[in-house]
C-alpha cells in the first residue's frame, strides 16, 4: 500500500473547500491516515520548497503558504501517489483537465488550491516536515 502527502493551501481552507477536497478523496476509496489544520512556518516552507529556492516565484509562494492556515495530510491507497496527482490535475490550473480540483477551482498557479508529492522520495521527505510517526493512525476503511 502507497502513501502520499497532501496539503491544502491557505485559500482552499480560505474558500472554504476543505470538505469539497476531502470529499473527492473519500468517494474514491483513499484512505486519510494522518490530518491536521496548522499555520506552516516560514523554516516549515522553505525545507518543503528548497528545490525552488532561487525561482522567480519563490519568494510569492514562500508568502502565500505561510499566509494563513493549511490542511495538512497523509493519504494512502495502492498507486496513490499518480492517484492523487490525477485527481487534483495539473500544477497549472489552465492546463488542470475538466473535472480535476484545479480544474475546476483553481485560476493561478500560485493560488493552485492544493500540493501533492510527486514521487515516493519527496513523500518521505515532504511528509516529515508535519508530521511525526506516531501521528499516522493506521485502520480499516469500512463499507
Ligand atoms: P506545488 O505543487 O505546491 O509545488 C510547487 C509550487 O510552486 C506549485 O505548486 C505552484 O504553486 C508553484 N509554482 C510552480 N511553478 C510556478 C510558476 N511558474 N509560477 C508561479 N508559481 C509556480
Amino acid at each position: 500500500m502507497e502513501r502520499t502527502f497532501v496539503y491544502l493551501k491557505p485559500n482552499a481552507v480560505r474558500r472554504g473547500l476543505v470538505g469539497e477536497i476531502i470529499k473527492r478523496f473519500e468517494q474514491r476509496g483513499i484512505k486519510i491516515v494522518a490530518l491536521k489544520l496548522l499555520w506552516m512556518s516560514k523554516q516549515q516552507a522553505e525545507k518543503l520548497y528548497e528545490m525552488h529556492k532561487g525561482k522567480s516565484f519563490y519568494n510569492d509562494l514562500i508568502d502565500f503558504v505561510t499566509g494563513g492556515p493549511i490542511v495538512a495530510m497523509i493519504v494512502e491507497a495502492p498507486r496513490v501517489i499518480e492517484m492523487v496527482r490525477h485527481i487534483i490535475g495539473d500544477t497549472d490550473p489552465l492546463k488542470a483537465g475538466t473535472g480535476t480540483i484545479r480544474g475546476e477551482f483553481a485560476l493561478t498557479i500560485t493560488k493552485n488550491l492544493i500540493h501533492a508529492s510527486d514521487s515516493k522520495e519527496n513523500f518521505e521527505r515532504e511528509y516529515k516536515i508535519f508530521f511525526s510517526n506516531n501521528e499516522i493512525i493506521d485502520y480499516y476503511l469500512d463499507v
